[in-house]
Formats: structure tokens, C-alpha cells, sequence
């Protein structure tokens, strides 16, 4: 029997004004293994979610695998069909807008890929990810690591992957509970007023610029948006508190992480990042609610196969 293990890193995702169009991969890793050829489909899961996750073909992970056996047809597929062992080491938190679905996803997909003899482009794996995700932003960052711009055009990820010209720090602020991305998405308006959707192009314009030229003290007003946390905001009325005190304690920038409940402060070092994450926690404590907050930098790699047997 041949395995593969995959390192998958977090993400955090639209990055303010970039909904549903920028990600960013943070050193914090999860671990995808499989193993085939075996007689039936096995999943194991440990870590964040172990009890609560499929352990069945109903898992996302599963699913991802199935969808990339598809298309390359019984031949090349042939170690994958008759089943797989795979385990799932979750590592950061799920269903927090970290990416965790994402991770599973391309986790798994780098790992089939990479056991069937790399059938596919790294082009069409991020093609199948984007589609079962239903959005590129955190499947395109959690493959390539790095900033990545990613649209979904046709079928296919057009994308671009930057790396800023300094190593940033996010302070990472987890609150305690769960927040589905699909209900995150069903408070958002189906149309939006004109000057926000100009107020939003300009921003993630300045954002790209910014990141990619060393320009981070535009950071603050280039994460500002109006397409998707004003409404957010609904389910999580703290965030323009949490917001303003990881302003106040030095972030560069601060945003709801991809559907939310964790908020993303982007910081020069990790001595403010970790001033920015104790001010964020300590508001979030004042509406009584708890969490757990991290200091990470980027993840330059995306998913990596580490070693395979
Ligand atoms: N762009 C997606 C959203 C990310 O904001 O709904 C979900 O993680």
C-alpha cells in the first residue's frame, strides 16, 4: 500500500474588500494522508472536529477525491477505486473562517494527485477545488500559498499569487463559536448600491497595489468594504469594537476572516501583532463572549506533499 502525507495551511480569505476574490495562507498547518490501493473507503480524523466530522463518503475530503477520480478515467484511477485510508489531522479550528473545508479539500486533492502519478495540473486541481468550494478564495490560497488574487471565470481559476515584500504577522482572533459560511452568506444583500461597489473596487485595487509595492500603511482603508461585513456584522455585532481596539493597539489592517467568526489583523511584527490579538480578545471578553487568539506569519508554500512511502 503507498501513502502520501499533505501539509495544508489555514486561510484567511476576501481579506476585507477582496470578497470572494483574494486569500491569504497562514503558517498554521493541517495534515491530509492517504493510502491505497484498500478494500473500502476508511476515514480517521483527529484534532479539532474528530467527533463531529464524517467518517464516511460523506466527508468533504472524500468527495474532493471522488470528484478528481471523474474526470481521469478508471485506468490512471485505478489505485484509488477499489478505496483509500484516509486520515484527516485537523489542526486549526473548523467552521471559524479559517479554511478548513478548503484545507480538506486540497489536502486531499494533492494527495490523490500526487499518488495516481500527478495526472492533473496544478491548474485543474484548484478548478475542482474552486467548484466544490463554491468560491476560489481560500481553495487558490490554501494550494499556492502566499496572497492570491483568484477569479472564477469560465470553468477556470485565473489567478496570481504575490508574496509581500515584508514578512507580516497576523493576529488571529478565534471567538468561540461556530459560524456556517453558507448562513454568513445569506445575510448579504443579492444588490448592492453603486458607490459600494466603487467603494469596493478602488479599495481591493489599493490593497493588491499596497501589499505588492511594501505599501502597508494603506492597509487600513484598503481592507475597508462594503460588500459583505456591514452585513455580517448582523450576526457579530462586536466587530466594529474588535476592529477599533486592533487599530488602536497598531495593526496595519484589520478584517472579518473570510465568512467570519475570526477577525484577521495584519501587523509589522509579532510584539504588535500580540499587543493587537490581547486588545481584540479583551473587547470580544467585554461582550461576554470568549476565544482564543494566534500570532501567525504567511505560508509562502501552500500544499505541500511532505513524503510519501
Ligand atoms: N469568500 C467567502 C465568503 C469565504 O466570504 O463567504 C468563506 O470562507
Amino acid at each position: 500500500m503507498a501513502t502520501v502525507t499533505v501539509r495544508v495551511p489555514a486561510t484567511t480569505a476576501n481579506l476585507g474588500s477582496g470578497f470572494d476574490a483574494l486569500g491569504a495562507a497562514l503558517a498554521w498547518h493541517s495534515f491530509v494522508t492517504l493510502s491505497a490501493p484498500h478494500e473500502g473507503i476508511v476515514v480517521e480524523v483527529t484534532g479539532e472536529g474528530a467527533e463531529h466530522v464524517p467518517h464516511d463518503e460523506r466527508n468533504i475530503a472524500v468527495q474532493a477525491i471522488k470528484a478528481l477520480i471523474a474526470p481521469i478515467g478508471a485506468e490512471r484511477a485505478a489505485p484509488l477505486r477499489s478505496g483509500f485510508v484516509l486520515r484527516l489531522d485537523n489542526c486549526f479550528p473548523l467552521t471559524r473562517g479559517l479554511g478548513s473545508s478548503a484545507a480538506a479539500r486540497v489536502g486531499a486533492l494533492v494527495a490523490a494527485n500526487h499518488l495516481l502519478g500527478a495526472p492533473l495540473t496544478t491548474e485543474e486541481l484548484l478548478a475542482i477545488a474552486a467548484q466544490l468550494e463554491g468560491h476560489a478564495d481560500n481553495v487558490a490560497a490554501a494550494l499556492l500559498g502566499g496572497v492570491v488574487v483568484a477569479v472564477m471565470a469560465s470553468q477556470k481559476v485565473r489567478w496570481v499569487r504575490l508574496i509581500p515584500t515584508a514578512e507580516l504577522h497576523l493576529a488571529l482572533l478565534i471567538p468561540d463559536f461556530e459560524l456556517a459560511t453558507e448562513k454568513a452568506r445569506q445575510v448579504l444583500p443579492s444588490q448592492v448600491p453603486l458607490q459600494d461597489a466603487v467603494f469596493n473596487v478602488s479599495r481591493v485595487a489599493l490593497l493588491v497595489a499596497a501589499l505588492a509595492t511594501g505599501n502597508f500603511h494603506q492597509l487600513q482603508e484598503a481592507m475597508d468594504d462594503r460588500l459583505h461585513q456591514p452585513y455580517r456584522q448582523a450576526l457579530m455585532p462586536w466587530l466594529p469594537k474588535v476592529f477599533a481596539a486592533g487599530m488602536d493597539a497598531g495593526a496595519l489592517g484589520v478584517h472579518l476572516s473570510g465568512a467570519g467568526p475570526s477577525v484577521a489583523a495584519w501587523c509589522a511584527d509579532p510584539e504588535t501583532a500580540t499587543a493587537v490579538a490581547e486588545a481584540m480578545w479583551q473587547s470580544l471578553n467585554a461582550f461576554g463572549l470568549s476565544g482564543a487568539f494566534r500570532i501567525v506569519p504567511l505560508d509562502k508554500e501552500g500544499a505541500t506533499v511532505l513524503g510519501d512511502e
